[in-house]
């Protein structure tokens, strides 16, 4: 029988995780767990509540007040704070303008690993963000770190949000996207790094159906 396997994702803004990593459950039958989402709602509850970005122990106050949960859909999941569904409004840019300030914080980042560590404990899962390799799973018994040129990445958010009818600049959207690795790379509390047993993936040029491929072989070995 094949072994039930945690799948870690990790990698730049727009590298492709989240689309990737849910196509991959769903073909493994897996959990799908998007922790950015989590960081972006506890960004969105911070906002609306009027705590800074900098406040570390005014944040981790609120994460400690909030319930994150996720609900799965046959095409992808639904994002809860509380009992209420934010899985658009934690895409605006406001949030995602303040999420990597949010994120930086020791212990706002140590409640939220508790929370994904629970929630990959009940068995196969492909969990994607930045530390996941080397923090929340660092046994996962298969660890991606997907990569793309800031102009792809850049070009694949500028066309989501053009399908979406959002006006988007893309020059600014890729400055945006370079600050936030920047900062998501250089901070002290576990920054953006490639764990040493990851498998580097550059989808540059590559289709998601490629990519997806690609994981799923490995996937396949590592399930041996
Ligand atoms: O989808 P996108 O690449 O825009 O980002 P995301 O995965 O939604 O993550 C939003 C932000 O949350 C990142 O830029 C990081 O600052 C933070 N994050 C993190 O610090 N650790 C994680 N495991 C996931 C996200
Ligand atoms: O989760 P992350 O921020 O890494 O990226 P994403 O939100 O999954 O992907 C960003 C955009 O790139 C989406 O619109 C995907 O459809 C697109 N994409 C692509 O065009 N080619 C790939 N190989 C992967 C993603």
């Amino acid at each position: 029988m094949k072994k039930t396997i945690q799948i870690a994702i990790d990698g730049p803004a727009s590298a492709g995780k989240s689309t990737v990593a849910k196509i991959v459950a769903n073909q493994l039958h897996y959990i799908y767990c998007d922790t950015g989402a989590m960081y972006r709602a506890l960004t969105l509850a911070a906002l609306e509540e009027g705590v800074a970005p900098d406040d570390e122990e005014g944040l981790l106050a609120l994460l400690n007040k909030i319930s994150i949960t996720f609900q799965q859909q046959p095409d992808g999941q639904l994002v809860f704070l509380n009992e209420r569904d934010v899985t658009s409004a934690i895409r605006q840019h406001d949030v995602t303008r303040h999420v990597s300030d949010v994120s930086a914080h020791k212990q706002v980042r140590e409640e939220m690993v508790k929370r994904q560590q629970q929630i990959a404990s009940d068995g196969g899962i492909v969990m994607d963000g930045r530390d996941i390799g080397t923090m929340v799973l660092p046994n996962a018994e298969l660890k991606i770190f997907l990569v793309a040129s800031v102009e792809e990445r850049a070009m694949r958010r500028y066309k989501e949000n053009q399908e979406k009818g959002i006006p988007t600049d893309y020059d600014r959207l890729k400055n945006e996207i370079e600050l936030r690795d920047f900062q998501d790379s250089t901070r002290q509390a576990s920054p953006l790094v490639q764990a040493d047993d990851a498998i580097l993936l550059d989808t540059t040029g590559l289709s998601i159906k490629e990519v997806v491929d690609r994981i799923l072989n490995y996937a396949e070995n590592a399930r041996n």
